[in-house]
């Protein structure tokens, strides 16, 4: 079945807002000026008690040093349906004041960012092997900013919704809406982070829920009446889904570029698939067929890599019941495939996350609203997800145009979003060069190599696979850093 057609593209001390208006307001003010402080500092107390209430103290299997700052719980994005989505919050380790706020996004469609991004790769408490605890993460992101780790859609991880037909209706549009909601939710809950300077991340098909997001907040932020300003400063995303177009085109060069099919395969492809088409012939599904057949017999998010072969749980199993599921499906006639997910961390994962008094730690699946365990990619939403948006490139175009900071980088051992296609992706835009390619260096060696546009920059990491901050911890410290404070990656050695 994997062989007769291809993959769908398819992851402090909160200091109390000061409250100086304590009695001098008596005197001098109005009723009206009067009532409205009141009502301020009643409002700031009221979210200084919800964001203390979703303060984690301690998760089972955590160490004991160093000590993390750390909040999770449920924010509700539609109240009409029922709608609510989990976070997982890290404070900066360092002068949390005066660092950016980061948010971080998984892809999948339907994986998490709690399982992959914050437990697997980036997050300074990452989930130990065999889930039995958690481990200190001396590259975490909260190195540099206000980390925020948000699992969505609805009907990923331990986000929920009390409609089911929800469910039905996921694409990026939907996605986007909810995430916007969640962040001007999110930003009541935690107002001293109302004015600070605000970045997106994420990898996969956050390559989508990204741009996307970027441009719901800008266009939101022209209505300045709304008061729900957020102050967003750009969006960095790592091995993306971009375009459909170059991104097959890129995956199919790849796999023969890196000795993954011969000549003869890569020979029929290039006869028989038109990737300018997004519905794949039949003889075109056949022949990249081949390309996924030879992708399961190694890691195709990381080709260099051993395969995980534990037995096989979780991503694995969803993969491939995913592949039989879509055959069936008539309007795609292209097999729909997580983008980006190691089973091994997966497993690991899941076992922790579904311990109850890790839960109970964690302030989810509180009135055991989840349909059934934790999951760190849900199929069931890979395979309903309404993948009706085929190249996020037009935003991108206009977003440097309203000159945000926007970076791409790619782990260039990934077979899945390769370097290829992303490269495409990028010079499609056309942007006027302002460094050339070149290399960029960490402990002596060449780390990745850059090229940087007026109007983005592109990185890569050398030797990484799909799941930077995992493969190449830091590096990708050191790439973050990078961006979030707008400087050059070293370029000498
Ligand atoms: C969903 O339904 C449960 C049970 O009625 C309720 O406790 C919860 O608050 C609802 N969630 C939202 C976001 O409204
Ligand atoms: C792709 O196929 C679907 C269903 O068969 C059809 O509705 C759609 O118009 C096709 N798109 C293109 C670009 O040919
Ligand atoms: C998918 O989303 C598009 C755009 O939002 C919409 O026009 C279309 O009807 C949706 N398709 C399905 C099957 O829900």
């Amino acid at each position: 079945m994997a062989t007769e057609a291809a993959a769908r593209w398819l992851l402090l001390h909160p200091s109390l807002p000061q409250s100086s208006h304590k009695k001098q307001h008596l005197i001098f003010a109005s009723l009206l000026l009067f009532a409205s402080l009141q009502s301020f500092h009643c409002y700031a107390a009221a979210s200084y008690n919800e964001q203390e209430a979703d303060r984690v103290a301690f998760l089972p299997g955590q160490p004991r040093s160093p000590q993390v700052s750390q909040f999770s719980g449920y924010i509700t994005v539609n109240r009409q349906n029922g709608r609510a989505l989990f976070y997982w919050f890290f404070e900066a380790q360092t002068l949390p004041s005066k660092k950016p706020l980061l948010l971080w996004l998984n892809g999948g469609p339907g994986c998490s960012s709690i399982g992959y991004g914050a437990a697997s790769e980036l997050g300074p408490l990452r989930v130990t092997r065999n889930g039995a605890g958690l481990e200190f993460n001396k590259f975490a992101w909260n190195k540099e900013a206000n980390l925020l780790f948000l699992e969505s859609p609805v009907g990923v991880g331990f986000s929920y919704t009390n409609t089911s037909t929800d469910l039905t209706k996921l694409n990026d549009g939907f996605v986007a809406e909810d995430t916007y909601n969640f962040l001007v939710n999110w930003l009541d809950r935690f107002p001293q982070y109302k004015d600070r300077e605000f970045y997106i991340s994420g990898e996969s098909y956050a390559g989508h829920y990204v741009p996307q997001l970027a441009d719901f907040v800008y266009e939101r932020n022209k209505d300045k009446k709304a008061n729900r300003y957020i102050n967003l400063k750009g969006f960095i995303v790592g091995n993306p889904l971009t375009d459909d177009q170059y991104d097959s085109k890129g995956l199919a060069e790849y796999a023969w570029s890196h000795s993954v099919v011969s000549d003869e395969i890569y020979e029929r492809i290039k006869k028989v698939c038109n990737f300018m088409n997004s519905n794949w012939t039949n003889e075109c599904n056949q022949a990249m067929g081949n390309i996924f057949g030879q992708y399961q017999e190694i890691d195709i998010y990381n080709i260099y890599a051993p395969k995980c072969n534990l037995a096989q749980t979780s991503t694995v199993a969803v993969g491939a019941h995913a592949f039989e599921a879509s055959d069936q499906e008539q309007f795609s006639k292209r097999i729909r495939m997580f983008s980006g997910y190691d089973a091994c961390y997966s497993s690991y994962a899941e076992k922790y996350f579904n311990k109850p008094d890790v839960q109970k730690a964690f302030h989810a699946n509180g009135n055991e609203m989840l349909p059934g365990k934790w999951k760190v990619c849900s199929n069931s939403i890979l395979s309903s997800y309404n993948f009706s948006v085929l190249s996020v490139l037009p935003i991108y175009s206009k977003l440097i145009k309203a000159g945000l900071r926007i970076w791409l980088y790619s782990g260039d051992a990934d077979g899945r979003v390769p370097v290829i296609g992303s490269r495409y992706c990028v010079e499609a835009l056309g942007l006027p060069i302002k460094r050339d390619w070149q290399p960029w260096y960490l402990n002596k060696q060449v780390a990745g190599r850059f090229v940087e546009y007026h109007g983005m920059t592109m990185v890569t990491i050398r030797g990484a696979g799909h799941l930077v901050p995992l493969n190449k911890p830091e590096e990708g410290l050191a790439l973050i850093d990078a961006f979030l404070v707008d400087k050059q990656l070293f370029t000498n050695r």
